[in-house]
């Protein structure tokens, strides 16, 4: 079975969130499996790099507006993956981040530049790569969403099966209707059954219109989509589609994530012996230049700062926390507002609070290493990675029952601890009074010593790798050829 992965983001090489993780794992665990697994990506400078020597398989002198375009194919190292890309340096080559640039600000041409990479893909698709024809394309979130619409609409039959993988919904991918020709869709697709969203145009919208399956990211995110709290205005659509849309847990890639053996970290460590992780919160405190006081519960915060991740509640919600002597340490960017109101914190603090504005994977390791618990506050989260890290890192996740978080974290309550099932603190409200609870609860293990040592080793031994997840990929696209062959 031969399957392409579209997507924008690939750890290491280019990473704003979860979507690398999953793309840089995902794809190496169904390679372990046997699948002939490849990926098409962006030409970011990065990726540019790590192409090993490359086969020309298509060149265009102005693709999509964006000037000379080429796609390569070859081998990316690292990860040691078969991948194509489209190099086309006038759509990729720029400074700033992957969707925006560096003050934040959307790159005006996002819908030519992804609607580049979804041509390519289409062209992947039928055959452009003679020897290596994809039976699946398996698309990931808007960037790669017109891909499906391109294969049902531009493209003749036959074509492979078409997977499409929502990881946030959030991002629409959402653009004026006029640029509809210049991302080279017919006049038919702007209607209500193709891409049209509320008077715009949709490339989200356009993979879950015409992939031929749906999944997303966990179970629960799967059912909270289908409803108007979480839908971004798609629930209609996703309920009509229920029956082909799943939801699949991700799991971490356990040979970048694992205590006994991260070269992240000054000491290792593992479920029987935690010896090492103490070291590591000394270690983090004196690199944050908090007080290097190991009894002090040290609560870490690894994010994008953005709404959808609740941490605008953290400032007065871990007031009482800070109060009994907690400590506080936040990594992370994005929204200007919530990365000053951090940094106001952490200087009515000192010593207590630290705040590390940024982008720092090496220290992202440390933080899941040092800390206490590990705080996941999210109004929204499709899955999250994060409190899946700090499972496996001894560091007990305290989360809001949503998405990927309710599936994979059990609440501590005293009916789970006597059972041995408690991994967390899991809490209900997306609020101040909510979040600052889960914090006196957490407080409150984390005072009897015995009961929170348990928690930390239940959730180190949970299996949290991709081993069942990539499974669930291979038997849905097995079932997907099955039922195309019929
Ligand atoms: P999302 O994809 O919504 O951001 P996830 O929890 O799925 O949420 O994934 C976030 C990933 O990005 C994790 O690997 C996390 O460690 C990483 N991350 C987020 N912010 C930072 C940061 N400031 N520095 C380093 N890593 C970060
Ligand atoms: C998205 C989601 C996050 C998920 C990640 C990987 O960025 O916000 O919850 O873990 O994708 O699927």
């Amino acid at each position: 079975m031969r399957v392409l992965h579209v997507l924008s983001e690939l750890y290491p090489l280019i990473k704003t969130g979860g979507l690398a993780d999953v793309g840089g794992a995902l794809t190496l665990a169904l390679q372990e499996r046997g699948v002939d697994v490849h990926v098409l990506l962006p030409g970011y400078p990065a990726v540019m790099r790590a192409l090993g020597a490359s086969r020309v398989l298509f060149e265009d002198s102005n693709f999509f507006g964006g000037g000379p375009a080429r796609i390569l194919c070859g081998e990316l190292v690292p990860p040691h993956l078969p991948a194509c890309v489209l190099d086309c340096p006038g759509l990729f080559t720029r400074g700033g981040g992957p969707y925006a640039d560096e003050n934040g600000h959307d790159w005006p041409d996002n819908h030519r530049r992804f609607a580049a990479l979804a041509w390519a893909g289409s062209l992947l698709a039928h055959g452009l790569d003679r020897g290596a024809r994809p039976d699946v394309v398996h698309t990931h979130d808007w960037q790669a969403g017109l891909l499906p619409a391109y294969e049902r609409l531009r493209q003749p039959e036959p074509r492979p099966a078409l997977v499409h993988t929502i990881h946030n919904l959030a991002y629409t991918g959402s653009f004026d209707p006029s640029v509809l020709t210049e991302v080279a869709l017919p006049g038919e697709a702007y209607a209500l059954e193709g891409v049209e969203f509320y008077g715009r145009l949709s490339f989200m919208k356009a993979g879950l219109q015409y992939a031929d399956r749906i999944t997303t990211v966990s179970r629960t995110y799967a059912r909270e989509i289908q409803t108007a709290t979480h839908g971004c205005g798609f629930e209609g659509l996703l309920r009509a589609r229920g029956a082909d849309l799943r939801g699949i847990v991700n799991g971490i890639d356990e040979r970048e994530w694992d205590p006994r053996r991260d070269p992240h970290l000054p000491a290792t460590y593992d479920a029987e012996d935690l010896s090492g992780k103490a070291a590591c919160k000394a270690a983090l405190q004196a690199r944050m230049r908090l007080k290097v006081q190991p009894d002090a519960p040290l609560l870490g915060v690894v994010s994008r700062l953005a709404w959808l991740k609740g941490l605008d509640l953290l400032p007065e919600a871990v007031r009482p926390a800070l109060a009994s002597g907690a400590q506080l340490l936040v990594l992370g960017t994005g929204e200007p507002a919530l990365e000053g109101a951090l940094r106001e914190l952490a200087a009515a603090h000192p010593g207590q609070v630290a705040v590390r504005i940024g982008f720092d994977e090496a220290l992202a390791h440390l933080i899941q290493a040092g800390s206490d618990a590990l705080l996941v506050p999210s109004r929204v989260e499709p899955c999250g990675l994060t409190q899946l890290y700090a499972l496996r890192y001894g560091t007990l996740p305290v989360v809001r029952r949503t998405g990927g978080l309710a599936d994979t974290v059990v609440d501590a309550t005293p009916a789970a601890i006597a059972n041995g099932s408690a991994t967390g603190v899991v809490f209900d409200e997306p609020s101040v009074a909510g979040l600052s609870d889960a914090l006196t609860r957490t407080l409150a293990l984390y005072a009897q010593p015995t009961v929170f040592r348990a928690l930390l080793t239940n959730g180190m031994r949970q299996p949290v790798g991709w081993d069942a997840a990539a499974a669930e990929y291979e038997a849905l696209y097995g079932e997907l050829l099955a039922t195309r062959a019929r």
